[in-house]
């Protein structure tokens, strides 16, 4: 009985000193108010975490510490903060946070671009990826080709579908299409017998992206990594999800290797290219391995599918509670492009109102609220508050994008708030073009910008000439306050019904 008594205050007292270690950061910074020992955690195991930091805002300022157990993170809400951090001082704020213990198990210890911390490597990486997802670039026709035939085959699957319907699975199965050519090069869905990988990708994503929510379950395994041996549930799950993600990658190489030559021009050709090269030289630094080629390709399917799905099947269900901003597109649409010709993307600078209506839409939904976690690579400030290195740094996008101070009526989907009194698209330096952050921004801004700005355009032009969206019978808000919450915020389900234009 002593010795079960001595260990407990042993191992409390070891609990209490780490507890102490951890969170004896970023002193000066304002607080939430929270609980002895675990801080903010009860808190925020029951909101919208970037909900709750926007109101927590309003109290106690743009920058506060967070405190979950022995976790400390400095949450930024304002744009002199959130600017402050990834453009002005975009070298200190540049890398990721590695104490998350489920990316680290499903990034196998942080390979690939979006989890790694900034080193040769991943430089060369993210340059490769780069060159190869420009879309506006005239340069590069093999993406647009992509984007116009998986646009083309979207609209012949909305335009077989008889009366009401939900949308989800072809936003889906789209936006992962198109991922999937630009890594292996292959056209892959149901009707050209390459469905098995698809599916294997969609499961997949689904799963990662509920085993990740930062609030749900499985976040005690970050907290407590010890937890896995004693037969921890989530432990469990993510060694299944990896198995899962191994599978997935050698489907992807047996589709890439039996390709031919059309998938030597993918992403992964041209990552397997660099790799080579990389293997003529003496600095090891800089070399290029087939993990990270491998992890670099699951990035590329994570980052660029949920976000733009989600982002689209948002859209059809505001579309279709706002009529007159539909007709105002579609008035657009027939006045430059007409109703028969395919729209491409270089009618974008002609088609201002319409690429207006996706800026709106981005700043609206905010649906990766928080982008994706930053850590101090050296101890610096943020608005003059002292940031220890290592610290971790959440901005939340949403409270930039819907702060009350800066937007008129920032619940109300209004595109005309990106135009000008020509009507034409504001500048990039306009303060309400800077106010809008959705790709993030310095050096680790999204990779896949221009290519998801392509793409929305693309579908939602091409839907817009083509139908006319009306709610359908299962009826569900498109307020995006109302969302699932995620790393990435999804609409309930809904229904809408197409009119042939
Ligand atoms: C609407 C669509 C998208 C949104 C809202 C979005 C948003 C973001 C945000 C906020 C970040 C974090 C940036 C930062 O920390 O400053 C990010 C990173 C990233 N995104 Fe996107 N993204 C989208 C589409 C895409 C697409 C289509 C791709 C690829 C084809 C992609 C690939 C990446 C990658 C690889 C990173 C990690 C970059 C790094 O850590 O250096 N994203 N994205």
């Amino acid at each position: 009985m002593d010795f079960i008594l001595t260990a407990l205050i042993f191992v409390l007292l070891g609990l209490l000193s780490y507890w102490l270690v951890r969170t004896n950061k970023s002193n000066d910074l304002p607080r939430y108010r929270g609980l002895p020992v675990i801080g903010n955690l009860h808190q925020l195991l029951t909101g919208n975490s970037h909900l709750m930091f926007t109101e927590w805002s309003k109290d106690i300022g743009g920058i506060f510490g967070v405190q979950l157990l022995f976790d400390n993170f400095v949450v930024l809400n304002t744009y002199e903060t959130i600017h402050e951090a990834l453009v002005t001082k975009k070298h200190d704020f540049a890398g990721r946070p590695t104490t998350a213990y489920r990316i680290g198990m499903l990034s196998d210890g942080f390979q690939g671009v979006a989890f790694s911390n900034p080193n040769p490597t991943w430089t060369q990486l993210r340059r490769v990826c780069h060159r190869n997802l420009k879309l506006f670039d005239g340069r590069n026709l093999r993406n647009q080709q992509i984007v116009n035939e998986m646009t083309g085959e979207m609209m012949e699957l909305f335009a077989a579908q008889k009366g009401a319907f939900d949308p989800r699975r072809i936003v889906y199965l789209t936006t992962m299409g198109i991922m999937i050519k630009l890594l292996i090069g292959k056209h892959c869905d149901d009707r050209h017998g390459e469905y098995k990988l698809l599916q294997a990708l969609v499961n997949y994503e689904e799963q990662v992206l509920s085993a990740m929510s930062p609030t749900g379950e499985g976040v005690e395994l970050d907290m407590f990594p010890w937890m896995r041996h004693f037969g921890n549930k989530t432990f469990k799950y993510l060694k299944y999800l990896c198995s899962l993600r191994d599978k997935l990658w050698d489907h992807m190489k047996e589709e890439y290797s039996t390709g031919g030559d059309q998938c030597k021009e993918s992403l992964i050709g041209e990552l397997l290219k660099a790799k080579d090269e990389s293997d003529q030289l003496d600095d090891e630094k800089r070399k290029i391995t087939d993990l990270n080629i491998k992890f670099v390709a699951i990035d590329m399917i994570m980052a660029g599918t949920s976000t733009t799905s989600n982002t689209l099947y948002s859209y059809f269900n505001i579309i279709s509670h706002h009529p007159c901003i539909q007709e105002n597109m579609f008035n657009e649409i027939k006045s430059v492009v007409g109703i028969k010709r395919a729209i491409s993307l270089s009618d974008r600078s002609s088609l201002p109102y319409c690429h207006a209506t996706i800026l709106e839409l981005l700043r609206f939904t905010t649906v990766n609220p928080f982008g994706l976690p930053r850590c101090a690579m050296k101890t610096t400030t943020i608005a003059g508050k002292n940031i220890p290195q290592g610290t971790q740094v959440l901005y939340n996008l949403w409270a930039l994008h819907h702060d009350e101070a800066f937007w008129d009526s920032p619940d109300e989907f209004k595109p005309e708030r990106f135009l000008d009194s020509d009507g034409q698209v504001l500048p990039a330096s306009h303060p309400n073009q800077q106010h809008l952050m959705t790709f993030g921004g310095g050096q680790r801004k999204c990779i896949g910008e221009m290519f998801a700005l392509g793409r929305l355009f693309l579908i939602i032009t091409s839907t817009t000439q083509n139908f006319a969206i009306s709610p359908g019978p299962k009826n569900t808000s498109c307020d995006p306050k109302k969302y699932k919450n995620g790393i990435i915020l999804a609409s309930d389900d809904y229904e809408i019904t197409l009119q042939r234009r």
